[in-house]
């Protein structure tokens, strides 16, 4: 008699243990008040929740830094992020932490209390087949029911199709340090190192063309949409646009296939899918050197050739110039012992749109610099009288074939001589290598008792480029290269 509620226990298991495999993978296609999900502790990288009618994109919670949890819209063949909630709140990946649907679409844990509400009063919850996240109110009359609320209202750094780009709206980089943001007649871009207040630098700006049409004062804000048939159009209050810049694959058929991204770079990419990859299709800044920092702090941009170092006297190999990033804000820079670099040949990647005094000096330019507690550098136009002072850690600059232009640079001591601590840090290194090797050891023994086919359906790079704060720097612009090459 005892065999028969064995069997039916070991059945019952049986089923919970279908449940528990099959759970990470169906996603439903709707979610209705009452709906509540908690990180599943075996995911190691996407768990999705929500699908859209195609199966091209997943809401849902991405494990990042191992312990944390963001709520994501993923494109699920590339695995690529294209919305993140409150631009890239955390929680914790812990069974405490929840999603709940009660109106609101709600991140919570016990502890900490809302993470991140969407502060809506809806009945459902869908996503549509171009990744926009719906809270959408019941209709009385059986038809579809009207739109409370809409990620497309709250980008990241991913703009989709037909997404209006407002100038309420603001797209950040996934490494926090470049925005996008309109101004009343101009795309605007916007870099954030220590010591630029809000909203940073501007480094790169678009103006429209008015081809087509004219922007008018007093005719309302403009907003940029990037369009199905392959352009980036800024309108104001008309259907014609007042600017077009077109992609390379501009008027290529088919709909639901572009998306354009603000990167760790600072460039604005698009992108178009080709059944199986996203091809590049479209950089606003053309050539590497007019970004901020695309050889890093203290790097020169050769154009055509790549990077090396303001310092003549360091490569470039490692990929980097300082071997220490200088997180400090300017106002510390007088009570800091620094060394001076100079430079000649070499100007400023966004000097058309960057502010300068006119001197009759280089002299008197670097004076002007040398006593400024907020100044790093300063770079000067023998010809012009031009002087530019930084007011931020100096970032990359561009190399000309004019020894008329010349540059002043402050280096903090210590942060260029890494001899004595290397021995320091290959000794740490040993150390974390071994730690983590036994670890490892574990974990594999670990994973093979509890890796039953529950995989994890995204790999974690793929996810882990775009949510968190300094993460993976040059990983999204490493790819945009080897796309680009094919
Ligand atoms: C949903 O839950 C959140 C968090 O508990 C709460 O603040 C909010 O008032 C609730 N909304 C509704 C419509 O019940
Ligand atoms: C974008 O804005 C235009 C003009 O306000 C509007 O007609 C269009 O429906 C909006 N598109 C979306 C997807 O909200
Ligand atoms: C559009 O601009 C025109 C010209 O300034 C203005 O007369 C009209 O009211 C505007 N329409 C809207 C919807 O703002
Ligand atoms: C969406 O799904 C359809 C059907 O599977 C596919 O043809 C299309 O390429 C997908 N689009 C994207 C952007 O993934
Ligand atoms: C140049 O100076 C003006 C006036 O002080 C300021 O509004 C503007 O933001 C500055 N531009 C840059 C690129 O710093
Ligand atoms: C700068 O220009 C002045 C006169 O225009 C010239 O005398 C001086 O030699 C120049 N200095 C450099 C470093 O080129």
């Amino acid at each position: 008699m005892n065999a028969i509620p064995s069997e039916l226990t070991r059945f019952y298991t049986f089923i919970l243990f279908l449940t528990v495999l099959t759970h990470p993978i169906a996603a439903s296609q709707e979610l209705l008040k009452g709906f509540t999900a908690t990180p599943d502790s075996s995911v190691t990288s996407f768990q999705p929740l929500l699908s859209d009618s195609v199966g091209n994109y997943s809401l849902g919670f991405v494990r990042v830094n191992r312990a944390q949890l963001a709520l994501a819209v993923i494109h699920v063949p590339s695995k690529e992020q294209v919305w993140v909630a409150g631009q890239g709140v955390l929680a914790r990946w812990s069974s405490r932490t929840s999603l709940s649907f009660n109106g609101s679409l709600v991140i919570s844990d016990p502890h900490t209390g809302v993470f991140w509400s969407s502060n809506t009063n809806g009945d459902r919850v869908r996503l549509s087949d171009t990744s926009n996240l719906l809270i959408e109110s019941a209709s009385d009359s059986g038809g579809g029911g009207s739109i409370l609320w809409e990620s497309f209202n709250f980008p990241d750094n991913t703009l989709m199709e037909n997404q209006n780009f407002t100038s309420a709206m603001t797209l950040v980089s996934s490494n926090g340090l470049y925005s996008m943001k309109l101004g009343p007649d101009f795309i605007g871009f916007y870099a954030r190192f220590a010591g630029n207040s809000d909203p940073g630098l501007l480094y790169f700006q678009h103006n429209p063309m008015e081809a087509k049409a004219r922007i008018m004062n007093g005719a309302g804000p403009i907003r940029v949409v990037l369009s199905p048939n392959g352009f980036l159009g800024m309108y104001q209050n008309g259907t014609a646009p007042v600017d077009v810049q077109p992609f390379s694959s501009f008027q290529q058929v088919g709909t639901g296939n572009r998306r354009v991204r603000l990167e760790p770079d600072g460039n604005l990419i698009g992108y178009y899918w080709a059944r199986s990859s996203w091809l590049i299709d479209f950089k606003q800044v053309s050539d590497p050197c007019d970004l901020p920092s695309s050889c890093g702090p203290y790097g020169l941009c050769q154009r055509g050739k790549g990077c090396s170092c303001l310092d003549n006297r360091k490569s470039y190999t490692s990929g980097r110039c300082v071997t220490r990033e200088t997180r400090i804000s300017g106002d510390d820079l007088c009570r800091k012992k620094f060394n001076v670099l100079r430079r000649i040949g070499v100007e400023l990647p966004n000097k058309e749109i960057m502010n300068y005094t006119i001197m009759n000096s280089f002299e008197k330019c670097e004076n002007a610099c040398h006593e400024k507690c907020t100044c790093w550098g300063a770079v000067y136009s023998n010809s012009s009288g031009f002087c530019y002072t930084i007011d931020y850690p100096i970032q990359t600059l561009v190399e000309v074939l004019d020894d008329t232009k010349m540059g002043y640079f402050k280096v903090l001591e210590g942060a260029g001589k890494d001899n004595t601590t290397t021995g320091l840090w290959v000794g740490l290194g040993l150390l974390c290598g071994l730690i983590l090797l036994i670890l490892g050891a574990g974990g594999v023994v670990l994973y093979k008792k509890e890796s039953r086919g529950v995989k994890g359906y995204v790999d974690e790079d793929g996810v882990k480029s775009g949510v968190g704060p300094y993460k993976n720097l040059g990983s999204a612009s490493f790819k945009s290269i080897e796309l680009s090459g094919r």
